[in-house]
């Protein structure tokens, strides 16, 4: 199985030791790679929609060609971020912008339809739950069937403050979920995402798209003929 972790962080925090107790816990044989923001994509979306004529477009396409071909690969996403404001830290707020190409509304990747994710985020007290949120509801407009998303509340601002109690649960919640992901299996495409495909590709139909170049992909993709990017 091959795993890509984004880091919406560049510290080794209470998300960051949530994410390894998961990766410990996948005991199929696996291969990781590990992206930390904003160390690895240090940059924020100008706005420019060259990313939609081609993706090669986007003045930081060099930074992101490496990631963009990571997530494509993997069968598995984690996306990790401490709870800031109650939302997903900056630096993945400017990664979601920066890879909003891949938007079923857009450009999506036929590749995500068989992929399942994670969201995990730490709050010191509230919001944790909620901070996986847009990060959840990017991965489904990319077409991603099943997603997880971990929110906890750990009474601390470091993994070391972290009450004893607190970090059993996790240990205990990612022993867990590291068993289900350990069975590789390709999910199945649920209702929400056929049906915000099926949306999509009348907006395509009636050229309400943001580009006619989002038109030309998905007709050669076959989409606007009746062909869907997930095999089931
Ligand atoms: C900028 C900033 C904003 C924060 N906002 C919240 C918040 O809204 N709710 C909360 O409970 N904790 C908040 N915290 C505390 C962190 O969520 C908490 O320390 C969390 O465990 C961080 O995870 P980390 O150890 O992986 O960095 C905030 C901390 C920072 C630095």
């Amino acid at each position: 199985m091959k795993i890509t972790v984004i880091h919406g962080q560049n510290h080794k925090g209470s998300t960051w030791h949530a994410a390894e107790e998961l990766l410990k816990n996948i005991d199929t044989e696996h291969e990781c790679r590990e992206f930390y923001l904003p160390r690895d994509l240090d940059h924020f979306c100008s706005g420019c929609l060259a990313c939609l004529k081609s993706r090669d477009r986007c003045p930081f396409w060099p930074e992101k060609e490496p990631i963009d071909r990571a997530l494509r690969e993997s069968d598995l996403l984690i996306f990790t971020t401490p709870t800031y404001c109650m939302l997903p830290s900056a630096p993945l707020k400017a990664f979601m912008d920066l890879f909003f190409t891949n938007w079923m509304s857009h450009k999506p990747y036929a590749e995500m339809f068989s992929k399942r994710a994670v969201v995990i985020s730490t709050a010191a007290g509230a919001g944790a739950k909620r901070a996986t949120g847009p990060v959840a509801e990017m991965l489904l407009y990319w077409g991603v069937p099943k997603i997880w998303r971990y929110g906890l509340a750990v009474n601390a601002c470091s993994w070391e403050s972290m009450p004893e109690k607190k970090k059993a649960v996790i240990i205990k919640d990612m022993k867990k979920l590291g068993k289900k992901l350990s069975v590789g299996k390709i999910p199945h495409v649920g209702i929400k995402t056929r049906a915000l495909f099926r949306l999509m590709k009348g907006m395509q139909k009636a050229d309400w798209g943001a580009s006619p170049d989002e038109k030309q992909y998905w007709q050669e993709n076959g989409w606007l003929d009746g062909k869907k990017p997930w095999v089931q």
